[in-house]
């Protein structure tokens, strides 16, 4: 019998208490949080989707590798085993890790970056783009048409516009500092990437004499979409296919607190030596030794384990499926999302859903207040308050797409929980057109988003 249900392929260990709050408690939190998510406690959430970035659950492998982590300040057992588990999917035989992944991407932008230099990416992610910033440089993004309009039906949106990098690359010519595709694109609606594309991407880089780097925290995921969506790919392991791509590129920053299913960490893998040594120096300065930078041994196993079980066929089988069954939920329920679904979340069009709202009062903001205060669920807008700028006269200059993610931690919530955030959306739905916007009333000048404080129009 072939079953139409698909389970999660594994059995609960250990489990973590849910408080379950009333609506009039989360109205009163989420006036205390100023309107904004990140600054409640995740004691006061229900069904937390705030991000798929450090929130997954380990395995018995992890937490038996946990305590078998080494500590050692050099030469531990346990970065050896990490190292090696990077080299082999990589192919890459420089590898620096780091407590995180912008902890790479400082690293690496800031050596790479400054003033003068161009980044030209499928679309950076806040953390890559504000790395950038932060050097001195620019930051753009060039996704294909189709990635930037939500409900265009595209395999692979997260492509980059290889003819628009080619203008550019003449344009700009060696004040390109590198060319960035993330695998998936996650501020592009978790989209993946095509091998077909990160071939074209690497030619033109190699003819240009520009670094391609991969930013590859969702490589696993990307390569289940390739395996079922790329001609003559089918035959392929999962593994084999992320080693396709990484076999296109000079270089690899990871955050493994997505698909290294670890809690912390990440690395920079690079295969050139001279660059190798150059961030090296900035690792010790700012990360620490080179056989830990900024992890606990205990993370380099976890890391060096979660890299291997990410590939198991029926655990990403589960993963891409049930974020799809969100999706579908959702879809059949009329709320207009960015399709198709992406692998680690679902984005929500939040301009087509409150068109009554103008992107000057941040629809998304709307729907990720609504959400809390209707479910108790987190979400976060990836759209204007994320992106947007201000001109010279201070007038907003709007992000692309207005979206709300709900991010799935991995091997977290069940199939119920994801019912029940399908239920929350039909509340949603059914009161849409009374929604009002948000205003910001005060915000950082870099990733603004993590702390600004908001107040309904
Ligand atoms: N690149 C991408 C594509 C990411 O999604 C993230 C983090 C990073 C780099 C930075 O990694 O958090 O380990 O420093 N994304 C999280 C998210 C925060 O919610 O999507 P980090």
């Amino acid at each position: 019998m072939r079953h139409r249900t698909i389970i999660e392929p594994f059995r609960i260990k250990s489990v973590e208490p849910i408080r379950l709050s009333t609506e009039p408690e989360r109205v009163a939190a989420l006036a205390a949080a100023h309107y904004n998510p990140f600054l409640l406690d995740s004691e006061q959430v229900i069904i937390d989707l705030l991000t798929d970035s450090g929130t997954s659950a380990m395995s018995v492998e992890q937490w038996a590798g946990v305590m078998r982590g080494d500590e050692a300040y050099a030469g531990s057992r346990s970065w050896t085993r990490m190292e090696r588990a990077v080299r082999d999917l990589t192919g890459m035989a420089h590898v620096l890790p780091t407590h995180q992944g912008r902890a790479a991407e400082r690293i690496i932008y800031g050596h790479l970056g400054g003033r003068g230099k161009v980044f030209l990416a499928n679309t950076h992610f806040d953390t890559t783009r504000a790395n950038i910033e932060f050097s001195g440089a620019t930051a753009i993004d060039l996704p294909i048409a189709e990635g930037r309009r939500p409900d265009a039906l595209h395999p692979f949106k997260g492509n980059l516009d290889v003819p628009a990098l080619e203008v550019l690359l003449r344009q700009h010519g060696t004040a390109v500092g590198a060319v960035i595709l993330t695998v998936t694109n996650n501020s592009g609606g978790g989209q993946p990437v095509s091998l077909e594309n990160a071939a074209a991407v690497s030619a033109a880089c190699r003819r240009h004499g520009i670094p391609f780097l991969l930013d590859c925290c969702r490589i696993a995921e990307n390569s289940w979409f390739i395996k079922h969506r790329e001609p003559g790919m089918q035959d392929l392991t999962y593994r084999e296919i992320a080693q396709r791509m990484f076999a296109l590129a000079d270089g690899a920053v990871m955050s493994a607190k997505k698909d290294g299913l670890a809690n912390m960490g990440g690395f920079l893998a690079l295969r050139d030596e001279a660059l190798a040594q150059a961030c090296t120096n900035l690792l010790i300065i700012t990360e620490g030794f080179t056989t830990y930078g900024g992890l606990s041994g205990r993370d380099l196993e976890a890391i060096a384990i979660g890299l291997e079980e990410v590939f198991d066929p029926h655990y990403l089988e589960y993963r891409v499926r049930s974020t799809t069954f969100l999706g579908e939920h959702l879809h059949a329920l009329g709320i207009p999302l960015m399709r198709p679904i992406g692998g680690h979340a679902v984005y929500v069009d939040a301009k087509a859903l409150y068109p009554h709202i103008p992107v000057t009062e941040y629809p998304g903001q709307s729907l990720v207040c609504e959400l809390y205060t209707l479910g108790g669920i987190r979400s976060v807008e990836i759209g204007s308050v994320m992106f947007g700028t201000y001109d010279s006269a201070g007038a907003l200059v709007p992000a692309a797409m207005e979206l709300v993610r709900l991010a799935i931690p991995r091997r977290v919530y069940t199939q119920s929980h994801i019912e029940y955030v399908a239920e929350t959306f039909e509340a949603v739905a059914a009161r849409a057109s009374e929604v009002r916007g948000y205003r910001i009333v005060r915000e950082p000048r870099f990733l603004r988003h993590f702390s600004a404080h908001f107040a309904p129009c």
